[in-house]
């Protein structure tokens, strides 16, 4: 199962930027809170809307995406999960934002825009291009 490995570096660059951060005080504990939310996060992607996201350029030219079983487990795993990793989203945004306004975390702004940017691109593109792809294979698996 090919896995989209562009994404699935921008996870390795992001945590391993993020990881290198160092804050103290009440930013410390909101980068706290982020990197654990995040690091389960990550994971989940990775399990479910990565492989899907690998699949689409098969889908898109006509070419049978190969280990449908797991492709459709994880289609039904991440629409089991979706609305939590919305909500991990949100969260994840709320905590940057109060980082990116405490003058203490200055060093991480950069980093943190980087990170809201990549979870506006999941939401507005990746993932419902993940659920899209999900729902053709499914149906291709329905109809054999
Ligand atoms: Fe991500
Ligand atoms: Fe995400």
């Amino acid at each position: 199962m090919s896995e989209l490995k562009a994404l699935k570096e921008e996870h390795e660059e992001l945590m391993h930027n993020l990881r290198s951060i160092k804050l103290q005080g009440d930013a410390g504990r909101l980068f706290r809170d982020m990197m654990h939310i995040l690091e389960a996060h990550f994971q989940a992607e990775e399990e479910t809307v990565m492989p899907l996201l690998g699949a689409v350029k098969d889908l898109a030219e006509e070419t049978f995406p190969q280990q449908e079983s797991q492709l459709v487990d994880a289609f039904t795993k991440l629409k089991g999960t979706y609305e939590k990793m919305l909500s991990e989203h949100s969260r994840i945004r709320d905590l940057a934002n109060r980082m990116i306004e405490d003058k203490s975390a200055k060093k991480a702004v950069s980093l943190l825009h980087d990170l809201l940017h990549h979870a506006a691109m999941e939401e507005e593109i990746l993932y419902p291009t993940a659920l899209l792809a999900g729902r053709l294979i499914k149906k291709d698996s329905n109809s054999i």
